[in-house]
């Protein structure tokens, strides 16, 4: 497979699938034969994956996904890509058909990825719905298991310890936690309907550890707007350092339709609409603007 360059991110016509399989309900865990992009991502960064037309021109737009995990093989160098994604509409309802052998188009990497490990504390993330998948990459890089990317970066000091507080609406959506527990990230979960870990909202297992005195290096959140503000709100009322990654639609995923907007506060204290997609995804919580409504 050749990957050919485009201004920014490489582009990987006809992408061979090696898997795609259903990890909780509604939830893939795609495969893809992509080695150049595999080689350049980053935690936090996303692809776009275009599957078949199957009749219908709405699944011809690409879908972004956050990389879940780079693939290497036995001399560590990296060879596919995988992210996982939930079945929300005839898009990725087509993606879920996807079988071994088959192809997509993948470009990528895209959007600017988290920063450095802010080490030696604690770092800890909390998720919300499918907002999980760009912790294990994360965690593994900040707890010093891994390194992703080909360029020279700032890499920062490993963190002790990472724990993912995880929630969702139910057990059967819960994905991808034994990884997170095999690469030495705790994992504490809540479920809306008490069916797996502490009933209730996630934020509520964040604010007992700030309120215990618990502070952590960093905080990290990914999920919808409301559970994102409320993990902004409780860093800020706490004195915590806080990066939410936005989980906004995106059409293009390179910056040019504009579909992906969202209110950050700029230098001068005043918000201004900013791309998700290349200015994000991941932006300190202190920049959001959270009174204005995102997507
Ligand atoms: Fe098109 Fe961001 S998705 S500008």
């Amino acid at each position: 497979m050749s990957d050919v360059c485009t201004s920014r991110a490489l582009t990987t016509p006809g992408a061979t699938v090696l898997e795609n399989r259903e990890i909780a309900r509604g939830t893939f865990l795609l495969r893809v034969d992509a080695p150049e992009i595999a080689r350049r991502i980053l935690p936090g960064q996303f692809v776009m994956v275009r599957g078949p037309g199957e009749g219908s021109d709405d699944p011809l737009l690409g879908r972004p996904f956050a990389l879940y995990e780079v693939r290497r093989d036995a001399s560590g160098e990296p060879v596919s890509l995988d992210v996982v994604y939930l079945v929300i509409g005839r898009g990725t309802a087509a993606l879920s058909r996807r079988r071994p052998g088959d192809r997509v188009d993948v470009w990528g990497p895209l959007g600017n990825g988290f920063g450095p490990s802010p080490g030696p504390g604690e770092a800890v993330f909390v998720a919300g719905g499918i907002g999980q998948t760009p912790f294990l990459a994360l965690g593994r890089e900040w707890l010093g298991q891994a390194s992703h990317g080909d360029q020279p970066r700032e890499t920062g000091t490993p963190v002790s310890a990472a724990t993912l507080l995880y929630g969702v609406r139910s057990a059967d959506l819960l994905a991808g936690v034994d990884d997170m527990r095999r690469a030495g990230i705790a994992v504490e979960i809540a479920t809306d309907d008490g069916s797996a870990g502490r009933p209730g909202f996630v934020t509520n297992l964040l604010e007992e550890r700030l309120r215990s005195g618990e502070k952590p290096a960093k905080v990290v959140a990914c999920g919808p707007p409301p559970m994102l503000a409320a993990v902004a709100r409780l860093a800020r009322e706490h004195d915590v350092p806080c990066d939410v990654s936005l989980e906004n639609h995106m059409a293009c995923g390179f910056g040019a339709c504009f579909s992906c907007v969202a209110p950050i506060v700029q230098d001068d204290g005043r918000p201004d609409l900013r791309r998700v997609c290349v200015e994000g995804p991941v932006f300190p919580a202190d920049r959001v603007d959270w009174s204005k409504p995102s997507h």
